[in-house]
């Protein structure tokens, strides 16, 4: 029987880990196990071990980036030891498409010898177009996350660990090429360190935050998260990526479950 849930996340602006806490608690709840938060964001908190005992549940959050898995998290995934442990997936999408993210992700926990029993992919406001998909996990996506985490919980106290069939394709998209566009910072900057410490590479230069060293990500924590919107892209890929998105995936799309 399972003794704990790690619920194990990467969330800069912080949509996907909405939707995994719903589903974490709903899985921890019902089984009663104990939840163990870890929470990837931050760079010293990368990469870490975890999985742990054989019949321990994983849920992994994480948002789609370039219709994968964000290639920021390689290092952690290859410290998972799931040898035993049941895992469900949790892809978070900006409302355009998770693409082949959620298969990866399976393919990846697989890989470390964890049992994939559930999967699951939602939506959230696009972190570089906050037009598309905005407001989101709302309160029917949060209600949709909390129903599925009490299925997959039914599921595994069935004892039923059969792997579902996943959206995707194998081999997956070409992964996103790097670029080094980095936010722009206004004179309104008060010096606060908020972004700084939300930015999940830790390049914001504590004392003048407007000088952001390589390895940026583009994931946007440190433009949503500044109280006086001092942060800002305006390259021209950026725009371009925007006014591409808010062009063609107004649209509202709906999580897509599979148990
Ligand atoms: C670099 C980058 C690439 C992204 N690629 C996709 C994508 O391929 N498809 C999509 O629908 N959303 C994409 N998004 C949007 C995020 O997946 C979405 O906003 C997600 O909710 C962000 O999660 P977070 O709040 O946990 O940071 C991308 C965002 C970034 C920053
Ligand atoms: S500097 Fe780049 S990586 Fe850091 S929070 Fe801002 S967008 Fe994200
Ligand atoms: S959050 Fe905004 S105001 Fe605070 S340090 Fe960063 S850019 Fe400056």
């Amino acid at each position: 029987m399972a003794q704990s849930l790690y619920n194990v996340f990467f969330s800069p602006t912080g949509t996907t880990r909405a939707v995994v806490d719903k589903v974490a608690d709903a899985i921890a709840a019902d089984l009663d196990i104990s939840n163990i938060i870890v929470n990837l964001t931050q760079p010293t908190k990368r990469p870490v071990a975890v999985g742990g005992e054989a019949g321990n549940v994983l849920v992994f959050g994480f948002p789609v980036y370039g219709g994968r898995v964000p290639a920021v998290l390689a290092d952690s995934i290859k410290k998972f030891d799931g040898e035993g442990v049941y895992a469900i997936p949790v892809a978070v999408y900006g409302n355009r498409d998770y693409d082949d993210a959620l298969v990866e992700a399976v393919d990846l926990l697989t890989a470390h010898g964890f049992k994939v029993v559930a999967a699951g992919a939602f939506i959230g406001e696009h972190s570089m177009a906050p037009r598309v998909g905005e407001g989101r996990p709302d309160a029917a996506d949060l209600a949709a996350a909390e129903q599925f985490g009490h299925d997959v919980a039914a599921k595994l106290a069935q004892e039923n660990y059969e792997r579902p069939q996943v959206k995707g394709n194998r081999p997956y998209m070409d992964a996103m090429a790097p670029r080094d566009d980095r936010p722009k910072t206004t004179d309104a900057c008060t010096v606060c360190g908020i972004c700084v410490k939300r930015c999940p590479m830790g390049i914001i230069d504590a004392e003048d935050p407007a000088k952001i060293g390589e390895g940026c990500l583009q994931c946007n924590a440190c433009v949503k998260s500044c109280p006086v919107d001092a942060k800002y892209f305006d390259d021209e890929m950026s725009l371009k990526i925007k006014a591409m998105l808010e062009g063609n995936f107004m649209a509202r799309r709906e999580p897509e479950l599979f148990l």
